[in-house]
C-alpha cells in the first residue's frame, strides 16, 4: 500500500539567483572598495543586486562557493582576477551615433574649423575615452571621413580607450550584428561596412580604411596616462557618471591639460556637466565644452 502512495522525489528546483551564494554587507563592501580603488566606479547600496549577479558569474566560472573566497582571490592574485572583476562590473551600453547632436556639431562646426587652421600641422588627434564596444569611435571615424576635409596629406588618428579588456577586443574586431546597428542609415552601412561571418548570421564588419584610423588601447582613466596630447577634441560620454564628483573633477582637469589650447573641445554625456569648472571650460553647445586658456 505504501508503494501506491509513493511519488518520485521532485527534482531539486534551481535556487533563485539571489540565494545561490550569500553576499554579506562586509563582502559587498570589500568588492566595492576594490572596484573604487581600481577604477573609480562608485557602487551605491542600490547596486547590490547588480554586483551580486555580475560577480556570481565569476564565482561559477571559477567554481568558487563563497563571495568571501572570491574577495580573497581578487585582492591577492596580482591583478589577474581584479581585471576580470572590473570587466564584470563595467556597464558597456552604447550605440552608433548615440547622442547624435555631437556628431552634427563636429561635422558642421568643429571639423571645418580644424581643417581651416592656418598653421602647417595638418594633424588631427581625437580621443574617445571609455569607448566600450567601439560604436562611438567608429561613428567618429565615419563623421571625419564623410566630411572629406582630411583626405589629402592629413595625419588623422583617433585614440579609443577603455578599461574593460573584453569589450575592447570586441571594439577592435569591429564586427556587429546588423540588427544592432540602428543609428546608421542604409547608405552609411553600405559605404563603411562589409558582410562577414556565415550566411544568415547578419554580421557586418567595419571596413579596414576606417579601422586604420583608430588605435584601441586599454587605459584606466583614474590611472596614469602615457600620452601627451594635444588632442583637438575628447569624447568622454557616459563614463564619468559612474565616478564620484571629486574623481570627475580631477578627470576633467586632466583632459584640460591634454586639449589643444586653440580649439580643444570636450564632449560629455547627456547627464554629465562641467558646471563647476567654468574657469577652465566654456559651454558652447548641449554638453559640448571648449577649453579656455
Ligand atoms: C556606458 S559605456 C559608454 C560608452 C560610450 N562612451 C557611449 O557613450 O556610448 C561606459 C564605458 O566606460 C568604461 N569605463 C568605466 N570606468 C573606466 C575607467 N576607470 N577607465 C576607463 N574606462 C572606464 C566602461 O568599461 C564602459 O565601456
Amino acid at each position: 500500500m505504501i508503494a501506491a502512495h509513493a511519488r518520485a522525489a521532485p527534482e531539486a528546483a534551481p535556487l533563485p539567483a539571489s540565494i545561490e551564494f550569500t553576499l554579506t554587507p562586509r563582502e559587498f563592501d570589500r568588492i566595492r572598495k576594490l572596484v573604487y580603488q581600481q577604477c573609480g566606479i562608485r557602487l551605491s547600496d542600490q547596486k547590490r543586486d547588480l554586483v551580486y549577479n555580475r560577480v556570481a558569474r565569476r564565482l561559477r566560472a571559477l567554481s568558487i562557493t563563497s563571495f568571501s573566497a572570491y574577495c580573497d582571490l581578487a585582492e591577492n592574485t596580482s591583478g589577474r582576477e581584479l581585471e576580470e572583476l572590473i570587466n564584470a562590473i563595467t556597464t558597456n551600453v552604447t550605440s552608433f551615433f548615440r547622442e547624435s547632436h555631437h556628431f552634427d556639431y563636429l561635422a558642421a562646426e568643429l571639423l571645418p574649423r580644424i581643417a581651416a587652421r592656418r598653421d602647417a600641422r595638418h594633424r588631427l588627434r581625437a580621443w574617445c575615452a571609455g569607448c566600450s564596444s567601439g560604436e562611438e569611435p567608429y561613428s567618429l571615424a565615419i563623421t571625419l571621413a564623410q566630411t572629406g576635409l582630411f583626405d589629402r596629406g592629413w595625419d588623422v588618428k583617433i585614440l579609443a580607450t577603455d578599461i574593460d579588456t573584453q569589450i575592447l577586443a570586441r571594439a577592435a574586431a569591429g564586427v556587429y550584428r546588423r540588427d544592432k546597428m540602428d543609428g546608421l542609415t542604409p547608405d552609411l552601412e553600405k559605404r563603411w561596412f562589409e558582410k562577414t561571418g556565415g550566411p544568415g548570421e547578419g554580421l557586418r564588419q567595419v571596413r579596414t580604411e576606417l579601422r586604420n584610423l583608430i588605435a584601441f588601447r586599454r587605459l584606466n582613466l583614474v590611472g596614469s596616462w602615457p600620452m601627451k596630447g594635444p588632442f583637438d577634441f575628447i569624447f568622454c560620454r557616459n563614463v564619468a557618471i559612474y565616478f564620484d564628483r571629486p574623481t570627475q573633477e580631477r578627470l576633467f582637469r586632466r583632459y584640460w591639460e591634454l586639449l589643444d589650447p586653440e580649439h580643444g573641445h570636450l564632449l560629455v554625456g547627456h547627464s554629465e556637466s562641467l558646471a563647476t569648472l567654468q574657469d577652465i571650460f566654456r559651454p558652447c553647445g548641449n554638453t559640448i565644452y571648449r577649453k579656455t586658456c
